[in-house]
């Protein structure tokens, strides 16, 4: 299989890549990305120079652009991760939301319906079902729960869901969509809130969490989530929706405290700043069906991940700590002087 990989430099992409790519040597996996301030090319370092991988710079919202790397490269999937992601980028700026993840997706789509791409996957997210209340232990998403937004973000994940699930039923596309709770682990751009209160942590700086820190997320490791699109890629039914998620339900204060015991710092560091607009209480994941159609089982509970995780962030400063200072974004300029000066491929 040859399979487009967008968003392949970010930080679920970038995990999907490298699984892909060791996993399945006989499958071409091509990564394309426009390098914003989230995608980081040193996350893919180590299969770079492998044959079955190739990376392409460009827009997924560029129509020419992508209908001529569809026409040249013929894929048999495509698997779309290219997205705007932060929440909170959402509230200050929505415009480059809805231009990337509603505009991007149709672009991709309508390519795919030209081309003849047998499987295109759409990676959602549950945010796309809204929140539900924090009294309420009961309650959790399952894939007939309906769509509820609440910031921009999330609106135009839904909104881009809703396009891929017409593009099955007007044009009968082989498509599949999955909605994953929030991800962490191994290559998370440290605006994110685990990366970030890691990161700060060892630097002894203050932890800022937003409200009284009661809102609750429901963590999978980014290993986990990779293996379940891997899975739906290849087993799962078209026109089908799968919730991806691991029953791991923490308040945002229990994942602070977790991680500043881990690093020996004290409580101290918290402080609590003014909470985000519309914040959404609590996400909580049903994977009943991708458990009993598919046979998925998360590798990592949060206990085990979360070690595992910030071990990665004590043994890979450099990557994280490139970031910090801006230095990842000459990366690509330094690893690719020779190719930069080509087409496409740069
Ligand atoms: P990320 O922000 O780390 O990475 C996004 C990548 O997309 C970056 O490499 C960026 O350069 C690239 N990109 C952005 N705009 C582009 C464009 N117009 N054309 C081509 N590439 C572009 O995001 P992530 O956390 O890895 O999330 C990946 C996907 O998974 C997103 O679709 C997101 O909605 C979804 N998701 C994320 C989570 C989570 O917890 N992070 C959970 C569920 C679903
Ligand atoms: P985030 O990692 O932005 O993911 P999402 O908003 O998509 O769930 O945030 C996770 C939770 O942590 C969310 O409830 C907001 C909160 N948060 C803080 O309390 N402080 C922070 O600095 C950040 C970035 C997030």
């Amino acid at each position: 299989m040859k399979i487009l990989v967008t968003g392949g430099a970010g930080f679920i992409g970038g995990n999907f890549v490298l699984y892909m790519v060791n996993q399945y040597p006989e499958d071409t996996i091509v990564n394309l990305d426009a390098l914003t301030y989230a995608g980081n090319l040193e996350t893919l370092k180590s299969v770079e120079d492998k044959p079955n991988y190739k990376f392409v710079k460009g827009d997924i919202a560029d129509h020419a652009f992508i209908d001529q790397l569809f026409k040249d490269e013929q894929f048999d999937a495509v698997v779309n991760f290219a997205a705007e992601s932060h929440v909170d980028r959402s509230i200050t700026d929505p415009g480059i939301f809805v231009k990337t993840n509603i505009l991007g997706t149709q672009v991709l789509l309508d390519a795919s319906k030209k081309y003849g791409v047998k499987r295109y996957h759409q990676v959602s997210t549950d945010e796309v079902y809204g929140d539900l209340p924090l009294d309420r232990l009961d309650l959790f998403f399952t894939e007939e729960t309906p769509l509820h937004t609440s910031s921009p973000y999330s609106a135009s994940k839904a909104g881009a869901d809703l396009l891929v699930l017409a593009y099955h039923r007007t044009f009968q596309m082989p498509v599949t969509i999955s909605r994953c709770s929030n991800n962490y682990g191994p290559y998370h751009f440290p605006e994110k809130l685990i990366p970030l209160m890691i990161s700060r942590a060892l630097n002894d700086q203050s932890l800022p969490v937003y409200g009284k820190g009661e809102n609750v997320r429901d963590w999978l490791h980014v290993y986990d989530h990779c293996v379940a699109i891997d899975l739906i890629l290849r087993r799962g039914r078209i026109g089908e929706v799968y919730n991806i998620g691991g029953h791991n339900e923490r308040t945002n204060l229990e994942v602070v405290q977790t991680i500043l015991r881990e690093l020996n710092r004290p409580e101290t560091l918290i402080q609590y700043v003014t909470d985000r607009k519309g914040h959404d209480l609590r996400y909580a994941i049903d994977p009943t069906k991708i458990e009993t159609e598919l046979n998925w089982k998360p590798k990592y509970n949060f206990d085990t991940g979360i070690k595992q995780t910030i071990q990665w962030y004590l043994d890979n400063k450099a990557w994280w700590q490139n970031i910090l200072s801006g230095e990842y974004s000459h990366y690509f300029e330094n690893q690719y002087t020779d190719l930069h000066k080509k087409s496409t491929v740069r």
